[in-house]
């Protein structure tokens, strides 16, 4: 793992920005593995920047993002499908049809979207306060792919805050990646901010692997870029 400690947030998304850049200079059909959530929108706003400067063009790019709520419109303002359009998709040349949010309540679902993810340049993740990815929640198996997940109450707590503070207007499922997914991609960057995440930023880097952790699987992955503020980054030793 690379671990780069930035000042705050804004260095932080520069940051990313950067490694993110070098992915789609690198590769004529870059394949984009994408997050949603509070800590890639600096990254977001960014890229939208970087296109209406005229550096780089989506045409060419294919996106596959990690995870959706389950029992939510695709069109909901709190889906992750409308998150993505906001920050990302709407702003760019990106063709529709190149861009894949899962959707679905089965296994089936999970599995036909698992099907379908093929040669990721460059997998963008958060991580929880639990130290989950995607929403792979502690105790999950390493090897599992795409699944449907059952929401801790740690996440449900986390995430109410987009749901008028309302722990039961948050969904308690998700379809998301699994970590063998995930780790099939060429390259990883995580990306924390702030000092609730110090906790699990620790297990992820010095923990030793465990389920408990589920970032912590990344230290198996060959190539994994993790961008801090100093903040996450507070209680390494
Ligand atoms: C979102 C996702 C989650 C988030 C994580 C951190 O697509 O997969 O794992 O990355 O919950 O969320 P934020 O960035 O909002 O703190």
């Amino acid at each position: 793992m690379k671990v780069f400690i930035e000042k705050d947030y804004d260095a932080l998304s520069d940051k990313a920005f950067e490694v993110m850049k070098e992915v789609l200079d690198e590769n004529d059909h870059p394949v984009l593995g994408l997050a949603t959530g509070s800590s890639p929108e600096g990254l977001y706003a960014r890229m939208v920047e970087d296109y209406k400067e005229g550096n780089h063009s989506y045409k060419d790019v294919v996106t596959f993002n990690l995870d959706e709520y389950v029992g939510i419109d695709r069109n909901d303002p709190q889906s992750y499908y409308t998150f993505m359009n906001d920050h990302l998709f709407k702003h760019i040349d990106i063709d529709p049809a190149n861009t894949h949010v899962p959707y679905g309540s089965t296994d089936e679902a999970a599995k036909e979207y698992d099907d379908q993810i093929k040669s990721v340049s460059i997998q963008l993740l958060g991580i929880g306060r639990n130290g989950h990815i995607g929403f792979s929640e502690p105790g999950t198996p390493f090897d599992e792919r795409t699944h449907i997940v059952d929401l801790t109450d740690s996440t449900i707590e986390a995430n109410k805050r987009f749901f008028d503070n309302d722990v039961n207007k948050v969904p308690k499922q998700a379809i998301s990646q699994g970590i063998a997914t995930i780790m099939d991609a060429d390259k990883i960057l995580l990306i924390a901010s702030g000092a609730d995440k110090a906790d699990a930023v620790k297990a992820m880097i010095e923990g030793e692997p465990t389920i408990e952790c589920p970032a912590s699987a990344l230290q198996n992955h060959k190539d994994v870029v993790v961008v801090l503020d100093e903040a996450a980054a507070s209680k390494l030793t």
